[in-house]
């Protein structure tokens, strides 16, 4: 089927790729030049593992296009996606200023039946939203009044570091329209992934779904398609603000967070992910999504005390940690402070919203020189003290530090030369914000550990 895909960051360029990896000619709009010129190149403009080898692959193969021209891509496909970005306003709300202008444009270019997805994480009822803009837009600047069109909510629940695998083996797909042509249209879209028929063997990504089994669909209105992306990511978030809640109570009763955490992993109605205590959670979802519906339910005069809760103890989860530092070195101003991470979690370039970066901001206020290092975010991000430096190799950023931080549970830092480090620091005090370390071994190389809830 043809397909355009309307913003191509971090979700519109996975989806892209996949869904021609899997057979479909896709158009991928951005109105980055930059981006899409290096994309032609099939140099990925996101860091996502595995993504490159895809966009080669599909580029030769002639299903993949990259170009800024908005009317070329509506008018050569049949399914549009709309995945530009819905950045969080600083009340909360979500920014569609984006989704309105490329939905005018769609209205503007539209030539022929076509179906508008929303892949991008839009309010309750933007779906009719989306749908009463394309139509102004086609009553004032279409050639074709009566061309027609329908919209689908098609929420994306893709984690960045392995979406290509989430793309690919699915827990469910989720379709909602008030169109049942609309429905059985995205149905023959995705019925390769559907019935897990594409050829996976070609893709070398570990299969994440038992051998057989196919992926569960939930079709349904629009406004409940968009509500389940909403309410399954702040249930996300609200066993993680849980789960840092009962590690500030096991810190001060010395019970064991790694012991609690797998003691209820077990029970089947709990399941053991998304029970890893630590600095919080950030990135360009869950604050922006947990905002964006604590938003909505004020907006209907109601008190979302949940939502609430879980964004005040993810906020003070991270300050913990400054907390920590001022309780170690008494005096902050002029030490040196070595932290190992910088994007908002492993096997990404993405700093949104990272814990890292209100933790050094903070350090920074206080007087402290701080070193960072991160193995993949090489750029300082806007968001982050101009006073950080950026080291480009760890035991740089660890020399002659008085305190070492961890805020990034990447691999490479499982396997740190600990020996080293305790020859290269100017104290032996490390706070691991993510539980990484192997707190024995450190102790026995005479470290002080701190770790979270332990
Ligand atoms: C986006 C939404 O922010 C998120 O809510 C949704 O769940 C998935 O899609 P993400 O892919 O992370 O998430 O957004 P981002 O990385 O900001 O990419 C958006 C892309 O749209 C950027 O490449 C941007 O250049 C492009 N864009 C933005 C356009 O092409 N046109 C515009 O008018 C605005
Ligand atoms: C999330 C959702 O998982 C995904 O379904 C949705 O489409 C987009 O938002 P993502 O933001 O990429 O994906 O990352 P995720 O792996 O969910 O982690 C989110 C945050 O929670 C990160 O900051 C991570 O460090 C933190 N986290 C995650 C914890 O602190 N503890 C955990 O146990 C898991």
């Amino acid at each position: 089927m043809k397909v355009c895909i309307i913003g191509v960051g971090y979700v519109g360029l996975v989806t892209g790729v996949c869904l021609a990896e899997i057979g479909h000619n896709v158009i991928c709009v951005d109105n980055v030049e930059a981006k899409i010129e290096k994309l032609k190149k099939a140099v990925s403009p996101i860091y996502e593992p595995g993504l490159e080898g895809f966009i080669e692959k599909n580029l030769k193969a002639q299903r993949l296009k990259f170009t800024t021209d908005i009317k070329y891509g509506v008018q050569n496909s049949e399914i549009i996606f709309i995945s530009v970005g819905t950045p969080s306003l600083s009340n909360g709300q979500a920014d569609l200023s984006y989704v309105e202008a490329v939905a005018a444009e769609v209205g503007k270019y539209i030539n022929g039946e076509k179906i508008i997805v929303n892949k991008s994480t839009v309010p309750i009822g933007s779906g009719d939203w989306v749908s009463m803009i394309v139509s102004e837009s086609i009553q004032k600047n279409n050639p074709d009044k009566n061309v027609k069109f329908s919209v689908v909510s098609n929420p994306e629940f893709l984690r960045e570091g392995s979406a290509i695998g989430d793309t690919f083996f699915p827990d469910r797909i989720v379709i909602g329209s008030s169109s049942k042509s609309a429905i059985d249209k995205m149905l023959e879209l995705y019925s390769p992934l559907i019935e897990q028929s594409f050829d996976w063997h070609s893709i070398d990504i570990p299969r994440l779904l038992p051998k057989g089994q196919k992926v569960p669909v939930v079709v349904s209105d629009l406004t409940s398609a968009e509500m389940i992306k909403y309410a399954a990511n702040s249930f996300l978030a609200t066993k993680i603000s849980y789960i840092n809640e009962i590690a500030n109570i096991c810190e001060k009763v010395g019970a064991d967070i790694l012991k609690v955490a797998e003691g209820m992993g077990l029970d089947s109605r709990i399941g053991p992910k998304f029970l890893s205590a630590g600095i919080g959670w950030g990135g360009s979802c869950f604050p922006k999504d947990v905002s964006a519906l604590a938003y909505i339910a004020n907006e209907y005069g109601m008190t979302p005390q949940i939502l609430n809760s879980i964004i005040n103890v993810n906020r003070e989860q991270r300050l913990k940690i400054v907390k920590k530092v001022q309780d170690e070195l008494k005096i902050v101003k002029g030490k040196t402070i070595s932290v190992l991470g910088i994007a908002f979690k492993p096997n990404t370039d993405d700093t949104r919203e990272a814990p890292s970066i209100s933790i050094m901001n903070s350090l920074i206020n206080l007087g402290a020189r701080i070193k960072a290092y991160d193995p993949v975010v090489k750029e300082k991000p806007q968001t982050l003290s101009e006073k950080v430096i950026l080291s480009q190799d760890v035991y740089d950023s660890i020399k002659g530090a008085d305190l070492l931080i961890l805020t990034t549970e990447w691999d490479e830092f499982k396997n740190l030369d600990f020996s080293k480090i305790k020859s290269i620091m100017n104290n032996n005090i490390i706070i691991d914000g993510r539980n990484l370390f192997d707190r024995e071994k450190l102790l026995k190389l005479g470290f002080k550990y701190i770790g979270i809830g332990r």
